[in-house]
C-alpha cells in the first residue's frame, strides 16, 4: 500500500461516530465476505442472505464481483495485479459501509491467501466475517451458469480462476459452506445461523 501523502489531512476524529449509526440502525455492522470459485454459489447465497436479513430489519448492501466490475472496477481485468486492486478497492468500500453502520455482503472470488489477508488488513478482523463457499471445480464447471467454464476450457478466456489462474484453498477461518450437494435453502440457513449472532444488537 502506498504511503499517505503529507498533503492529505483526514478528519476521522470529528466525523459522526459509527457507534451512533449502529445504534440508530440497531445492528453491529460487520462485512460478510463470501469467497470461492466462480459458480460455487457465492452470489446466490449472498442474495439469499441479504433478503433474509433485510426481512429481519437489518440494513445491508450487496457488493457482488460482477456488479462492481461493471461500475467502480470496470477498468480492471484479471491479471494478478488487477485482482489485487479489485480486492483492495472493494475492501475499502466495505469498510466505508461498516463505518456507516451498514452490513456489506461481499461476494468476490478472492482467489489468493494474500488477497484475503489484504481484505483482513483493510477491514480489520473484528469487523469481518469470512465465509468460504466451497464447491469442486468439476461441479462449478458443470453448473457453468455464465458459460465461462466452457469458454475457458476452449482456451477463450485468459487467466480463468481454477484453470489458468490459481485458486488457493483457505486457511481455517470463519465458516465453510459446501454447496456441492446441499440445496440452496440449507446453505442460506447455515450462513444465516452463523452471521446472525455476530450482527445482532440486543435488544433489537
Ligand atoms: S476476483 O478474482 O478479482 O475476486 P471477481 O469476483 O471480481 O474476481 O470477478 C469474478 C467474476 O468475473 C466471475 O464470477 C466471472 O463472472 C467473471 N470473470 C470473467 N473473467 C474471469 C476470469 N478470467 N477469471 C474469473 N472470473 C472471471
Amino acid at each position: 500500500m502506498t504511503e499517505l501523502s503529507s498533503e492529505i489531512h483526514p478528519i476521522f476524529d470529528v466525523v459522526l461516530p459509527r457507534a451512533e449509526k449502529e445504534k440508530k440502525l440497531q445492528q453491529h455492522a460487520r462485512a460478510v465476505w463470501l469467497f470461492g470459485l466462480s459458480g460455487s454459489g457465492k452470489s446466490t447465497l449472498a442474495v439469499g442472505l441479504e433478503r433474509r436479513l433485510f426481512a429481519e430489519g437489518f440494513t445491508t448492501h450487496l457488493l457482488d464481483g460482477d456488479n462492481v466490475r461493471a461500475g467502480l472496477n470496470r477498468d480492471l481485468g484479471f491479471a494478478a495485479a488487477e485482482r489485487a486492486e479489485n480486492i483492495r478497492r472493494v475492501a475499502e468500500v466495505a469498510k466505508l459501509f461498516v463505518q456507516a453502520g451498514i452490513i456489506p455482503i461481499v461476494a468476490f472470488i478472492t482467489p489468493l491467501r494474500e488477497l484475503r489477508e489484504l481484505a483482513r488488513t483493510i477491514i480489520g478482523t473484528d469487523d469481518l466475517i469470512e465465509v468460504y463457499v466451497e464447491a469442486s471445480i468439476e461441479n462449478c464447471a458443470r453448473r457453468d451458469p455464465k458459460g465461462l467454464y466452457a469458454r475457458a476450457g476452449g482456451g477463450r478466456i485468459q487467466d480463468f480462476t481454477g484453470f489458468t489462474a490459481p485458486f488457493e484453498l483457505p486457511e481455517p477461518a470463519g465458516l465453510v459452506v459446501n454447496t456441492d450437494n446441499e440445496p440452496v435453502a440449507h446453505s442460506v440457513e447455515r450462513l444465516h445461523q452463523f452471521v446472525l449472532p455476530r450482527l445482532e444488537r440486543s435488544p433489537r
